[in-house]
């Protein structure tokens, strides 16, 4: 059992209709942080919701935001996320082409930065900015929407990604994002994650809480 695994609820399923009291869920449950999905229609597609939804959902919660940029140019908004009071900013691998640029402007922001991998883009491509980020950010779907089922491959994945941190010594995290459940959870958690990322799973359950003490206790 890992004790130190943090869960990350996904505000893109929850009740945009009652979007106050599911911030309030969150913010009463063990969830560690909450995680925001960003989505332009065009690195993804779908869209999800701007900065000026964003800044209400700022205001009222209580958990440290994880920011998960899905669009192309993520540089443009660094200031934007930061505004909002972000821990962690999350861009895409596949959407940087100067992306040690984009790492060393994130953190000089003064927030932590995350590189986020889609399913067919291999750990080795962080070999040489490993040592550089906080966090890796591993897609289990390809991203644009929730309620999607769990690659497999992904937990190899996670694995090839701890042996890259502990062979560097980086201190990176390792999250993952995407089709989460207990069971999904619990071997993730086995194979080396530090945090999961879970919308439906948790949105859908009859108690929230139950739900994320159950995910946290990652067996
Ligand atoms: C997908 C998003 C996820 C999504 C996860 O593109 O990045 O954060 O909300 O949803 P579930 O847990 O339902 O797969
Ligand atoms: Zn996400």
């Amino acid at each position: 059992m890992k004790t130190d695994l943090k869960i990350a609820p996904s505000l893109l399923s929850a009740d945009f209709g009652n979007l106050e009291r599911d911030l309030a869920k969150v913010n009463r449950s063990d969830a560690d942080w909450l995680h925001l999905d960003i989505m332009d229609g065009v690195f993804v597609p779908n869209i999800s919701f701007g900065f000026p939804v964003l800044k209400y959902v700022a205001k009222l919660s209580e958990k440290p935001l994880d920011v998960h940029l899905m669009i192309v140019q993520p540089e443009k908004f660094i200031h934007e996320v930061k505004d909002l009071g972000a821990m962690m900013m999350n861009v895409h691998y596949e959407a940087c082409v100067h992306l040690h640029r984009v790492v060393q402007q994130i953190k000089s922001a003064g927030m932590k930065a995350g590189v986020t991998l889609n399913p067919a883009t291999p750990v080795s491509v962080l070999e040489d900015i490993i040592g550089d980020v906080d966090m890796v950010l591993l897609m289990s779907v390809n991203p644009g929407f929730g309620g999607q089922k769990f690659i497999e491959h992904t937990i190899d994945k996670v694995r090839a990604l701890r042996q890259l941190i502990s062979r560097t010594g980086s201190e990176a995290l390792i999250e993952v994002d995407g089709g989460v459940n207990l069971e999904t959870g619990a071997r993730l958690a086995e194979a080396g994650a530090d945090v999961l990322v879970t919308g439906s799973t948790v949105f859908k359950a009859p108690d929230f809480g139950e739900m994320v003490r159950l995910l946290k206790q990652g067996h």
